[in-house]
């Protein structure tokens, strides 16, 4: 008798890298969150044990700065960029099991964990070094503030800590000609006392680890280059002001943003274990750990992921990756992504002109495991899109269930071409592998191979020319069962990449989510919904659209850029003007007439009244700081305007879901319309 084996799902931890918290995802950033949402939603489908975790990279000195620019305390920044980058990543289907924040009390935890562990195994050194310092601000430039020519291969105008050319690292101070980019004075040289990583001393594991079959060949080659020219102690810490963690035993000093980036994997981790008890923190993160970890990155931060964090790991007591996996690098139509030519597009654009998933196709056909650059040619993104996923896919759908639906609506009890289907099902196998070693673009190409020969057969039964006579009933509803089967196969092998047509096709199919086990039958004498169409074709003008719109978002930019120059008092206030807005982002505010049902003083509040506003059919809850200037009973069924579309904001007595255009000194400053004004709670004030 066959015995069938008891399945043990894998245990996988997998990982993005960590956007910078000081500026919004764009399609570079997507590349990778959607290279790793492919392969998470893969092994999930293939009932895998597979959580995938991430944060935002919250520390270091820009976003200090940006905050300082925007007069923002770094958290408020943090903060605000960590919603949107959130939303960004929500709007295009990555599914994270976590998403947190390298500025998190686990990771604080974790980094003066790591810290002292390799403290006191010796691998921390303090050494007296000199450095660049800006004698115009009166500060240590950090490594991004120093530009200077590359000590290596003599590119003007690099930064302090590796070259873009050459890709060599270095200390800022051994830059020939260095300016500060923060004064474009000439540093000067200031002795200081900085702690090091040890790196040499994990040379020999390195170089066992490097060759373990952890990284892709290439990258282990260029790895291991660096280990023959001999490694370099790892300046860890920073001089104050910095927004980081303070090291414990150094008052003054900050972890380096980059010491406590990669913890951050662990920090987000560890805070989905208080949700989800099954997750055992040890079991992926202790020495003995036999779970599996893969980190997906750019090819830009390999020494960090490479070297500085399987060293650090080691020298904390904590396991290794298993592997880490470095992607390319996005150009758009063959270049580096421009503001100027409208090709450096936020995710955020993207989605008010375009559905989510034919970037995700788009990036899946390019992807391999490889580390070649990724163009994205909006010319071929678009006639891919419509040739493969419109003509080809969904093509076998359309042309198809029309006919099951005349015909009753029910799929034919009978598999009319078994070696097509055959085929179909039994390429499973093929995918499924290349899926597993980040072979996406392979993977497509086979799918689309069968969506052809699934066309062909449909071409061939011509159920369109059978419908015009009488009699072949069976045969249509016959070869169109075969279609619709075709078609729910290549939906499941498609499923990682395009989530949401997945779940469109398990509606229209009246099934309930696939899996990848799902391909071993097939469909037959099961009844299906009406046909609605899945995927509209991309017009060419959506995508001019597009990039005039990301055109448009560098310019305004731009010009944000430049009135964040100190701003001016205001005439009437004397209180500082907020930076100039433009029309566009007035508009997005949905001014609102609302009655005020009730007003309450809130227990504890000295500032507050808690409002409840009626909006023509819908009641918000707002509290609104205008307590000191109004009695609540006299607002009770007066009519204001109020901002109907704010993001509800929590409060510490409450959520507040909207604000109200009350504010003002006092008395009848409040804006508040007469009763017999005509307006009407909801009605929209132009
Ligand atoms: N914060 C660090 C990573 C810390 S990981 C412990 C960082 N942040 S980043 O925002 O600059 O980049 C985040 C990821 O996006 C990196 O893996 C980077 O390679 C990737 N990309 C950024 N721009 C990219 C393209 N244009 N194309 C492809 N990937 C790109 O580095
Ligand atoms: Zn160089």
């Amino acid at each position: 008798m066959k015995q069938t084996e008891p399945r043990h799902p894998r245990q996988i931890l997998v990982t993005s890298a960590l956007p910078y918290a000081n500026g919004p995802i764009h399609l570079g950033h997507m590349l990778e969150h959607i290279q790793t949402d492919i392969w998470v939603r893969f092994q999930k489908l293939r009932g895998e044990n597979c959580t995938y975790v991430c944060a935002d990279d919250a520390h270091g000195t820009p976003i200090m700065l940006k905050a300082e620019q925007r007069g923002l305390t770094p958290e408020q920044l943090i903060a605000e960029v960590k919603a949107g980058h959130e939303r960004d990543f929500a709007g295009f289907g990555i599914e994270f099991d976590n998403y947190h924040s390298t500025h998190s009390e686990e990771n604080r935890a974790l980094a003066e964990l790591i810290y002292a562990r390799n403290r006191d195994q010796g691998n921390i050194v303090a050494r007296e070094i000199t450095q660049l310092f800006d004698p115009e601000k009166n500060l240590f430039l950090a490594d991004r503030f120093v530009k200077g020519t590359c000590p290596n291969c003599g590119a003007p105008d690099q930064y302090g800590d590796n070259c873009e050319k050459c890709g060599a690292t270095y200390g800022a101070e051994e830059l020939k000609d260095p300016y500060s980019t923060i004064s474009g004075a000439k540093p000067v040289l200031k002795a200081n006392t900085q702690l090091f990583f040890d790196l040499p001393k994990y040379q020999g594991m390195l170089r066992h680890w490097i060759q373990s079959g952890a990284l892709q060949e290439g990258i282990a080659n260029k790895l291991k280059e660096w280990l023959d020219a001999g490694l370099q102690q790892w300046d860890i810490s920073r001089e104050a002001p910095y927004f980081g963690f303070e090291i414990p035993d150094q008052p003054g000093k900050f972890f380096y943003v980059w010491m406590d980036a990669p913890i951050g994997y662990m920090a987000s981790f560890k805070n989905l274990c208080q949700r989800r008890p099954e997750l055992d923190f040890d079991a992926y993160w202790g020495e003995q750990a036999s779970t599996e970890l893969y980190h997906f990155i750019g090819k830009d931060i390999i020494n960090f992921h490479g070297l500085f964090w399987p060293a650090m790991l080691t020298g904390a007591g904590f396991r290794r990756p298993t592997a880490v996996w470095a992607h390319g690098f996005v150009t758009v139509n063959g270049a580096k992504m421009s503001k100027s030519r409208g090709t450096f597009i936020k995710a955020e654009t993207y989605l008010q002109h375009l559905n989510p998933e034919y970037l995700r196709y788009y990036f899946a056909v390019k992807l391999s495991s490889r580390i070649d650059d990724i163009d994205l040619n909006l010319e071929d993104f678009t006639q891919r899109v419509n040739s493969d996923l419109v003509n080809k896919v969904v093509n076998i759908a359309s042309r198809t269930a029309g006919f099951i639906k005349k015909l009753g609506g029910t799929l034919s009890p009978d598999n009319a071409n078994r070696a097509l289907t055959d085929e179909c099902q039994a390429a499973a196998t093929e995918i499924a592998r290349l899926y597993e070693e980040r072979e996406f673009g392979r993977a497509m190409r086979e799918i689309m191979a069968l969506a052809d020969k699934a066309n062909h057969y449909i071409d061939e039964q011509a159920p369109w020319a059978l419908s015009k006579q009488p009699g072949h009933e069976q045969q249509i509803l016959d070869c169109c069962t075969v279609g619709i089967n075709v078609f729910r196969l290549l939906v499941l092998y498609l499923k990682p990449v395009l989530p949401r047509l997945a779940q469109q096709t398990e509606a229209f199919l009246n099934i309930g989510p696939l899996t990848w086990e799902d391909h071993d039958y097939l469909l037959l004498d099961h009844a299906i919904n009406k046909f609605k169409p899945l995927l509209q074709r991309i017009d060419p003008q959506q995508v001019q659209t597009l990039t005039e719109a990301a055109r448009q978002d560098a310019e305004r930019e731009a010009r944000a850029a430049a009135s964040t120059a100190p701003p001016v008092s205001g005439p009437l206030s004397g209180e500082p003007l907020a930076p100039q807005i433009q029309f566009d982002d007035f508009a997005k505010i949905d001014l609102r007439v609302a009655k005020i049902v009730s007003a309450r003083h809130v227990d504890g509040a000295d500032k507050l009244l808690q409002l409840t506003l009626d909006l023509g059919g819908e009641t918000r809850n707002v509290f609104a700081g205008i307590k000191a200037a109004y009695d609540p009973a006299g607002l009770e069924g007066r009519l204001t305007v109020m901002v109907a579309n704010l993001a509800p904001r929590k409060m510490k007595f409450g959520v507040s879901e909207g604000m109200v255009m009350a504010a003002g000194p006092g008395g009848k400053d409040i804006f508040l319309l007469a009763p017999d004004s005509g307006a009407e709670p909801g009605m929209r004030v132009k």
